[in-house]
């Protein structure tokens, strides 16, 4: 059987808006603002997006439809040697499933209970054994969405799940703005201050966020590209990437003013989806409709997020071992829930923690962060280094200057960049 395809250039870019529009942009994204500098943390994460964020896209795309195959596999056929540096991506990138899937189920909980009117206190619900359930029921989302293949599959989804989010959220955008007090919160989320440029921890911070939110340097992109024939690389990621940075401006402009309207703590951080804004719908007129539509919408983002994720291993396990779709997935479904189940118990009443932080939050630092900042270095260097140039302008295109820009951007400044956030996130960490 031949290598599976999208069914067109529209389904490829829709697939990869649904990895790349996840927790990352509608939930992450607002407080990391609020915590930067509000409207002039803009600045560093726009250069992070299209002078690092946009080449390394470009650059897994063109690895992945260059050769066709997913990550190990391309990485071997490279060099040889890079085999394991590729195992080491997908082991990354199943690690951040294995927490991601936990997240993504307390939304689908949260998503339910406001549809049927019963919100609940989040240490209630997290100190019961129902995130089990719920965590069991995403990873099943997740597995039939992977095992009914590309086009049947992942594409079909975020065909429907993209333009879906898109709806609500301006829905939910035009509802918020016309509440009283909403200005004041657009005023904290956008009014720039611009003195916190000079701090270097807002900068690793907006590297951080450009590169988890745009899912680049984990293998997704470079795989989602295995599976294209033609087309513009620069057009369709340009097209990603501000796709994906409007919706997360966009779920800032909703949450604000809904947060100042309630006068609650804007600056909640983690707590933000899961407390902070749960008790604004519950004191709101129609607020039990509106937290169904935005955990709906939330869930539709890391569903599509999560799915891009276990495709990796997936596709690894087919092209390295000669897996069938089916199998592989059950058998990557079933590894994933595993590493996930400690995860998953570190908020219950087992109270899961290592050195009193929640497995769940040592995993988000461990893989999400500290994983996905050496899985791009990896994948920046072995694409950047070792792919023949000539193959990759192919694959890009442009012109001759173009070329040589790309090249500078991917060879140094995206290792470097990537070596700076690594060093500034284990730093904040022990500083
Ligand atoms: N981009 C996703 C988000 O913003 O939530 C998260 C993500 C997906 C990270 C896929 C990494 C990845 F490989």
């Amino acid at each position: 059987m031949g290598r599976e395809e999208w069914s067109s250039t529209l389904g490829f870019i829709l697939a990869s808006i649904g990895s790349a529009v996840g927790i990352g942009n509608i939930w992450r994204f607002p407080y990391i603002v609020g915590a930067n500098g509000g409207g002039a943390f803009l600045v560093p994460y726009l250069v992070s997006v299209l002078l690092f964020g946009l080449p390394l896209m470009m650059l897994e795309f063109a690895i992945g439809r260059s050769t066709g195959m997913s990550v190990v596999s391309a990485f071997q056929s490279l060099r040889q040697r890079f085999s394991a540096a590729g195992l080491a991506i997908v082991v990354i990138v199943s690690l951040i499933l294995s927490y991601y899937l936990v997240i993504t189920s307390w939304v689908l909980a949260y998503a339910l209970f406001f549809a049927l009117n019963r919100p609940v206190d989040f240490g209630a619900f997290t100190g019961s054994y129902l995130p089990l359930i719920f965590f069991l029921l995403s990873g099943l989302a997740v597995f039939l969405t992977v095992r009914s293949g590309v086009r049947e599959g992942i594409e079909k989804i975020a065909r429907y799940l993209i333009p879906a989010l898109v709806v609500i959220l301006l829905f939910l955008v035009a509802f918020s703005l016309t509440e009283p007090g909403a200005l004041e919160g657009v005023r904290f989320y956008l009014s720039p201050d611009y003195s916190k440029l000079a701090d270097p921890a807002v900068w690793t911070a907006a590297f951080g966020q450009a590169f988890f939110s745009l899912s680049v340097g984990m293998g997704v992109m470079l795989t989602y590209g295995s599976y294209l024939k033609r087309g513009d690389l620069f057009r369709s990621a340009s097209i990603i990437v501000v796709a994906d940075m409007l919706i997360a401006i966009l779920a800032g402009l909703m949450i604000f003013p809904l947060v100042f309207t309630a006068g609650v703590d804007p600056a909640a951080g983690v707590n933000l989806a899961f407390v902070t804004l749960p008790s604004v719908f519950v004191e709101m007129q129609f607020g039990m409709v509106l937290g169904a539509l935005f955990f709906l919408m939330l869930f539709a983002a890391a569903l599509t997020s999560a799915v891009s994720m276990l495709e990796v291993p997936v596709a690894t396990l087919m092209d390295s071992y000669g897996y069938q779709r089916k199998r592989a997935t059950l058998l990557v479904f079933a590894a994933v829930m595993l590493l996930g189940f400690p995860s998953a118990l570190s908020y219950t009443a087992l109270k899961l923690e290592i050195f009193g932080t929640p497995f769940l939050d040592l995993s988000d630092y461990a893989f999400g962060t500290i994983g996905l900042i050496v899985a791009g270095l990896i994948l920046s260097i072995v694409g950047g280094w070792y792919m023949d140039r000539t193959r990759i302008y192919t694959e890009i295109g442009g012109c001759g200057w173009q070329q040589r820009v790309y090249m500078v951007l991917i060879r140094y400044c995206v290792p470097i960049i990537l070596l700076i956030t690594l060093l500034g996130s284990l730093f904040q960490v022990t500083g």
